[in-house]
């Protein structure tokens, strides 16, 4: 069997983890694969709000397994917190849950480093979610990193004090920041013997032998796929591969056992933190998206970035992903807008352009607006695409025709069932 991949085209939150938790009765395992606690994804189970931040979303539905796989960096504080959360509403996350042992881990120092880091860059501050993301992952290309199948070897904490130690000395080239190391060290040993219970396996062997028995295998995209360490608005980016390619790496499959790609956008566009964001709306328009949709971080709960669709920006992620499915979330928070504005190119240096230029910052980059008649009505209840107002169809035909693929999966309201299909 396959593995299909669901990831983020825009700058993350695009409501992945909804759409796995609708998608996952269809799989018998749903893999995490890059980022770590940085990502927040929210899933409304029983009309309860629930975000998870290490855990795969796949995780409430029974008869299937979650793997949080090599390519993502776990702390383990946090993940003993969602595991806890889970249990307090009756999830055998035990039972449904296991780690990679070549996943690395966040230490407490970790998330210093990326704090003095953060300060040290004053104004041009990454706006990173200071979850000690970015040192973790240079520690692992820097051949420093400890791993879940470390926990377990006789002289973990001797290696522990070693990493903590180098990163103490780090830290004295930064600005002074607030941390209690000590009673965050204290919270990460004790998280670490909690996490022992959860099943730690050979995440490349578990995932292969899943494919060879049959098993139909679904891979849980983190951030955006304008947040990737290569592609994405570096330095305003995160520190993984966000993309497809990130899969192979994250999981230890071959590139041929790659599927399907649904790639999830909203019908408008976010951002949180900082960096370029070309069709950001600095006024009433930008504010009324922001309201309706709710637009504040799952993870940080800082106001999100609002604007209008991008296609060029698009375009370019269905591109480098490999997006045979999309899937549009957010609908119906442009309910009430008489207008919507798509970019369908820029203007750079004064020339017109469909691709993006090498620097998103670029102070003459223009978007090229289209203005399209919204369709001012409600479409929260909508469960057969042929209920769909006209303008809205015609704005998902627009999207699909620009980018040449199909908007398979429509959502239309946070809840589990507010969504339909388009083909
Ligand atoms: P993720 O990181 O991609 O999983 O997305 P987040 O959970 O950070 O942010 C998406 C937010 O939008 C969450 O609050 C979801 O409950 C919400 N959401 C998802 N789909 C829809 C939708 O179609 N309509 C509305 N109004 N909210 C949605
Ligand atoms: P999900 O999975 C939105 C952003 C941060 C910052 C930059 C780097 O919920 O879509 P980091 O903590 O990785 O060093 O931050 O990336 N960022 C996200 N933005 N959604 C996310 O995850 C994000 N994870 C990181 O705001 O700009
Ligand atoms: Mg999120």
């Amino acid at each position: 069997m396959a593995v299909d991949v669901l990831l983020g085209l825009q700058w993350g939150d695009e409501g992945k983890g909804k759409i796995v938790d609708y998608l996952a009765k269809d799989y018998d395992l749903v893999c995490r694969f890059q980022g770590g606690p940085n990502a927040g994804h929210t899933i409304y189970v029983d009309g309860e709000k629930i975000v998870l931040h290490t855990i795969p979303s796949g995780i409430f539905h029974a008869d299937l397994m979650n793997l949080i796989g090599n390519g993502v960096v776990i702390d383990p504080i946090t993940l003993k917190m969602e595991v806890e959360k889970l249990l307090t509403h009756g999830v055998p996350v035990m039972d449904r849950l296991l780690l990679s042992q070549k996943a690395h881990m966040i230490l407490p120092t970790h998330r210093m480093l990326d704090a003095a880091s953060e300060a040290s860059k004053g104004k041009d501050k990454i706006g990173s979610t200071l979850r000690g993301i970015g040192p973790t992952y240079m520690d692992k290309t820097g051949r420093n990193g400890l791993r879940i199948g470390d926990i377990t070897t006789p002289d973990f904490i001797d290696k522990y004090e070693a990493l903590k130690h180098k990163h103490l000395s780090l830290l004295e080239m930064y600005p002074e920041i607030e941390f209690d190391l000590a009673g965050e060290e204290e919270k990460w040993l004790s998280s670490i013997e909690f996490i022992k219970n959860i099943k730690s396996v050979s995440g490349e062997y578990y995932v292969n032998h899943a494919l060879e028995k049959g098993q139909r295998i679904l891979a849980e995209g983190a951030q955006g796929s304008m947040l990737d360490i290569d592609f994405g608005t570096y330095p305003f980016v995160t520190s993984s591969n966000t993309i497809t390619s990130g899969v192979c790496n994250g999981l230890g499959i071959a590139p041929s056992r790659i599927k399907d790609v649904i790639g999830i956008t909203k019908a408008y566009c976010t951002r949180v933190g900082s960096g370029p964001f070309p069709t950001e709306l600095h006024d009433e328009v930008g504010e009324a998206i922001r309201q309706h949709g709710k637009e504040f971080g799952a993870t940080t709960g800082r106001p999100r970035r609002c604007g209008w669709l991008d296609l060029v920006q698009l375009k370019y992620t269905c591109m480098l992903n490999g997006v045979t499915k999309i899937a549009m979330t957010k609908i119906d928070v442009l309910n009430e807008f008489e207008s919507i504005s798509v970019a369908e190119s820029y203007i750079v240096d004064g020339k017109d352009t469909d691709e993006l230029p090498f620097d998103l910052n670029d102070p003459t980059l223009e978007p090229v607006y289209t203005a399209l008649p919204g369709w001012n009505t409600k479409t929260n209840s909508i469960r057969n695409r042929h209920d769909m107002p006209k303008p809205l169809s015609s704005y998902i035909k627009g999207i699909e025709k620009y980018l040449g693929t199909p908007v398979y999966y429509v959502s239309v309201g946070p809840g589990r069932d507010e969504l339909f299909l388009n083909h």
